[in-house]
């Protein structure tokens, strides 16, 4: 079964307001293979804006960062699923490792942001990955099971066939290190067994799992070429359209 190819950048805190239109603009008119869904994470300040620029354009899609886990209330500077939706975004980064370090976002609070977003049909990008102390232990492959476990396995397997997941080893974010195309592979693999056994053969083959951490113009041919890789979760390489479409075109 064929699978979707996801570029997705992730452009995290970065952009002031017109460095952030002339890359949407820049990838929007870049030469890129349109059967990829491209997909741009960007500051939620500038969501609409990007959202209106890129409506007509082919293959490209727009991502809020994050959400609430309640649709509205007394919550200052948070962005409720019901606000993303109205204006017209279609993909939420969820759990990403940033937000549940920096932010203590727990399974169990991303097990909530999941439902909400899916109920405002928002695609979650879900977000999964273990630290260097637990690679080191060797129980990466249950930590990330277990993510998935606590944020996901309650959805139906028709909520849960709408999901994107992305595998995110912290190790690998931000710091030139990159997971070896086989460890990607592996931790993938080992994902879709374990989605398979709590759903179905099909709902696993289907579902589309990102790679992320250092993904690069460089790497991201051999990284892509994986078996059950289906595309990357971009930080710093999303930044530059040059880069970011190479990595679009290296399916
Ligand atoms: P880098 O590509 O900068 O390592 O970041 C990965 C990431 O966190 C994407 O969400």
């Amino acid at each position: 079964m064929s699978r979707l190819k996801i570029a997705a950048g992730n452009w995290k805190m970065n952009k002031t307001f017109e460095d952030a239109m002339q890359l949407s603009r820049a990838i929007a008119n870049a030469s890129r293979d349109e059967s990829v869904l491209t997909i741009l994470g960007v500051p939620s300040i500038y969501l609409k804006m990007i959202v209106d620029q890129v409506l007509y354009v082919e293959g490209l899609e727009v991502a809020a960062q994050n959400c609430h886990s309640q649709p509205s209330g007394a919550y200052t500077g948070e962005i409720s699923a019901p606000m993303l939706a109205s204006i017209g975004v279609k993909y939420v980064i969820l759990g990403h490792s940033e937000r549940r370090a920096d932010f203590a976002e727990s399974n169990s609070e991303l097990a909530e942001k999941v439902d909400i977003a899916l109920e405002n049909d928002l695609i979650p990008i879900f977000c999964c990955g273990e630290s260097l102390q637990i690679r080191k232990s060797g129980k990466h492959l249950e930590y990330v099971t277990d993510q998935l476990k606590d944020s996901l396995f309650h959805l139906t397997e028709q909520q849960f066939s709408k999901l994107i997941l992305a595998y995110e080893p912290i190790w690998a974010i931000g710091t030139g290190e990159t997971a070896t195309p086989e460890q990607a592979q592996e931790m993938h693999a080992h994902l879709r067994n374990a989605i398979s056994l709590q759903y179905s053969q099909e709902i696993a083959a289907q579902v589309p799992i990102l790679y992320g951490g250092s993904v690069k113009p460089s790497n991201a041919v051999e990284i892509f070429s994986q078996q059950d890789v289906d595309g990357g979760l971009v930080g710093g390489a999303s930044l530059k359209s040059d880069d970011f479409t190479r990595i679009i075109n290296s399916f």
